[in-house]
């Protein structure tokens, strides 16, 4: 079943019905000004923080669910509605809610009323824009009262939701013309403020919520509204809120527009105040003027087209599926800039109060964004690089606010260091800018203890050179990308967190899947030391891949796949031995992409495994047999009920390790299929069960021993969008940016004829055709760059500036 569909020409998903399984979310916000927006208008507004610098309130998990937004109301003469049809929820003659690339549309009509919300963050602009239009379709005259509502965070979002004894105290507002101004703590310690104006004189506000909606009643009737008459309340104290009252009378066939500005300000100290306790208004005053018509809107929504133009035109695929175009084209590549935006901070899963930016996370969700914005991608790593320790290890989060590491969520997760050297070398070979490497970066977020890039990435490999053990395998620390497999943990107490605990010191328990992460990184990072005329150094890493890659034939094969660890008594971990938990997906994905063992057959072996005893309808599983039952020298992962999250869910981020391994392989047809299976347009007829968004990828779908098989959870916010992108578009469609060119491995089902990629690499534009007349799933016969017969796969640099058609016949 769906609730709506594709218009791919706009690159907006188009839902018809508001009743959708769960609410369909998107993002606003290029920069640093965000909101989530839900197809009924639910959601919030946050300064570059979802957490220190809320703008609006959200009750996460309340019941009825995603109550809380931007809010219109329309009061026709006694009939209240919503264009997007909550919070009033009055059934509606026609309802539309387009999400597209950084905005949302609603359309609701009414009794021949047509109201149509647009909402989006105008480019370099810290503010959010409601271009409210209301069109009379009827043949009548008509007087409508509108109201606009918004709610407002006390900035800092975990106390706003707990704090009570304070908060209810210190609300405080401004009213001036038509816009209302949220100055709370603005007094003291804080330097901004927000405010939500319109463009029209106003026939009143409030800003006071249980004067506008009343205390018995909720947002989907508030007394202000069904009176149809404000109260002009000033807020003090309380739940201070922001709610703009306008008559709008109608000519038979007329629209009017109003547009609504919702701003954050920030003023210098000595700027602060205009008068006593009157704050300074010049930079919002500026701001509103920026976009005081309805025209002026227009032009900026037509900038932020023409910016998504830029950044979705570096990659695009002609290959006659429309499932695979629109996802490679559109809404892969969208949701991979989301997640570089938000890390795993906020969405409809994540409170944004929770989590900052995570190492290992912001790490890899730069391959799915490096060709759109490197020189944001190279900020990034030097953010991520500065939180590292001078051992290579590295602080689990930072906050985007300070940009400063904290171990709020534990530290020592071995795997980390490791992910540094794949967003290093995946920016480089993108831009060809190897000065990043020369960059000197801190040490711990300290100035003084700063060194080379370069440095930090040889730190990253001895890091695990330097922490093997007993097997010679790498030690997992608290865990490794599997924050719930955590093997030193041993956890009695229901308040201890699983990842923040180590109760028996001095483990030794380690991880398959690091040594196969340190075999592929390892020899990222002796090629690009090869690169830079790193001889000896390269030299000296490769003997310490070699041996890793000896121990896990000798140590790290349990005869049908690799095996995923041993645990702190040095028990084989993901074992035909064990009775639950016998193979996990991780260690089959990293060490198959490592080929290690790929003569000796084990590559083959793993990945056959994985398809007899992982793949489902649905997606791979993350381990099989599910634990059924709590162990307490494994940790989380044996804590979720069978078939959900690291416990035997499809924990999709993990899905495109076994695809690339598949291609390692060479068998294109079992990499798509993978892919296919977990990718959300091929779900979209089955939208009842997937329940989330169809257009965007989800973090976990519920695995074959769950109650719900194919359910999925946690949209939106998760690796797998980068690793899904990076996969299709570099290992099956197989164009790969490297140091020297671009090299083109496809590995396609034998079925595929030929497709076309138009990728943009430093500079040049290329159009490449590649076609498959004898039905192979890899290999390559010829490539011709403009008619010219080349040699090997890598077309080398070309002048910038220039277009070329490259042809490339499989074979
Ligand atoms: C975390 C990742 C982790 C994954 C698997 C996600 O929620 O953000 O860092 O690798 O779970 O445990």
């Amino acid at each position: 079943m769906k609730y709506g569909y594709f218009d791919d020409a706009k690159r907006e998903y188009v839902i018809t019905d508001p009743q959708t399984p769960w609410p369909w979310i998107n993002y606003l916000g290029t920069e640093k000004f965000f909101g989530l927006i839900s197809n009924t208008a639910g959601g919030y507004t946050f300064y570059r923080d979802a957490k220190f610098r809320r703008l609006t309130r959200y009750r996460y998990n309340n019941v009825p669910l995603d109550m809380g937004g931007r809010y219109f109301y329309i009061n026709d003469e006694g009939t209240v509605w919503s264009p997007g049809w909550k919070p009033v929820k009055t059934p509606l003659d026609s309802y539309e809610c387009r999400h597209g690339m950084s905005y949302t549309v609603l359309t609701g009509l009414k009794n021949g009323i047509e109201a149509e919300v647009l909402y989006f963050v105008p480019l370099g602009t810290n503010a959010e824009i409601h271009k409210v239009k209301i069109t009379n379709t009827t043949k009548m005259n008509k007087h409508l009262r509108l109201f606009s509502f918004a709610e407002w965070c006390l900035w800092n979002a975990e106390d706003d939701m707990t704090n009570f004894q304070r908060n209810f105290s210190t609300g405080e507002v401004e009213i001036e013309g038509s816009v209302i101004y949220h100055k709370t703590e603005y007094k003291e310690r804080r330097n901004h403020y927000a405010f939500y104006g319109v463009n029209a004189p106003l026939q009143g506000y409030d800003t006071d919520r249980d004067s506008f909606v009343g205390l018995s009643n909720d947002y989907s009737n508030p007394q202000v509204v069904t009176a149809g008459k404000p109260k002009n309340s000033v807020a003090h104290g309380w739940s201070p809120i922001a709610s703009h009252f306008l008559d709008v009378d109608l000519n038979p066939g007329e629209s009017k527009e109003f547009v609504f500005v919702l701003g954050y300000i920030e003023n210098e100290e000595e700027k602060k105040w205009e008068s006593k306790n009157v704050i300074n208004k010049q930079k919002a005053k500026e701001c509103l003027a920026r976009f005081d018509t309805a025209e002026k809107v227009r032009k900026a929504m037509e900038d932020l087209r023409t910016y998504w133009d830029g950044l979705l035109d570096v990659i695009s695929v002609k290959s006659g599926d429309e499932h695979l175009d629109r996802m490679v084209n559109i809404w892969n590549q969208y949701q991979c800039m989301v997640t570089f935006n938000m890390s795993r901070s906020a969405s409809f899963f994540e409170s944004g109060i929770g989590r900052g930016m995570g190492f290992r996370d912001s790490n890899q969700d730069l391959i799915g964004f490096v060709h759109q914005i490197p020189a944001r991608a190279r900020e990034r790593i030097y953010d991520l690089a500065a939180t590292q320790f001078e051992d290579g290890g590295a602080y689990h989060q930072f906050q985007p606010l300070t940009k400063r590491g904290n171990d709020a969520v534990g530290g020592n997760f071995n795997d980390d260091p490791l992910w540094l050297i794949l967003s290093t070398t995946a920016y480089i070979k993108e831009t060809g800018d190897f000065s990043l490497l020369d960059e000197q970066v801190p040490f711990d977020n300290d100035a003084s203890r700063s060194r080379s890039h370069f440095e930090h990435l040889k730190a990253s490999f001895y890091h695990v050179v330097n922490n093997l053990g007993p097997h010679k395998l790498p030690l997992i620390g608290r865990a490794d990308w599997n924050d719930c497999l955590n093997l030193n943990c041993f956890s009695k107490d229901p308040n201890e967190s699983f990842q923040t605990t180590e109760n028996k010191r001095g483990g030794t328990a380690e991880s398959v899947m690091i040594a196969g992460l340190f075999v592929v990184y390892g020899r990222e990072f002796v090629t690009l030391c090869r690169q830079i005329g790193k001889t000896d150094e390269a030299l000296e890493a490769q003997k310490h891949i070699d041996a890793m890659e000896k121990a896990v034939k000798e140590h790290g094969w349990d005869g049908e796949w690799y095996l995923r660890a041993y645990d702190y008594y040095g028990h084989k971990v993901g074992s035909k031995e064990n009775e639950e938990g016998k193979i996990f997906i991780e260690s089959q994905g990293w060490c198959t992409m490592a080929g290690i063992g790929l003569k000796e057959g084990m590559v083959t072996k793993s990945l056959d495994s994985v398809k007899q005893r992982l793949d489902t309808e649905h997606g791979i599983v993350l381990n099989n047999p599910a634990f059924t039952k709590y162990y307490i020298e494994y940790g989380e992962i044996s804590t979720y009920p069978a078939g959900y999250k690291e416990n035997a869910g499809i924990f999709c981020h993990n899905n495109p390790w076994i695809m690339i391994g598949e291609t390692v392989r060479g068998r294109g047809d079992r990499a798509y299929e993978y892919w296919k299976k977990l990718s959300p347009s091929f779900r979209e007829n089955i939208s009842d069960l997937h329940k989330v968004e169809p257009y965007v990828y989800a973090q976990m779908i519920a695995g074959k021993d769950a109650f719900r098989p194919g359910e999925a959870k946690n949209s939106w916010l998760s690796g797998t969008a980068s690793w899904m992108f990076y996969t299709i578009t570099q290992f099956i469609l197989g164009i790969r940016p490297s140091y020297n060119g671009l090299e083109i491995d496809p590995c396609i089902p034998a079925d595929w004829k030929g497709y076309t990629v138009s990728r943009k690499f430093r500079g040049v534009t290329y159009v490449i055709n590649i076609k498959n007349p004898d039905h192979v799933m890899k290999g390559i016969r010829s490539i011709r760059v403009d008619g010219a017969l080349m040699e090997g796969n890598i077309i080398p640099l070309m002048p910038a500036g220039k277009s070329y058609n490259v042809e490339v016949v499989m074979g």
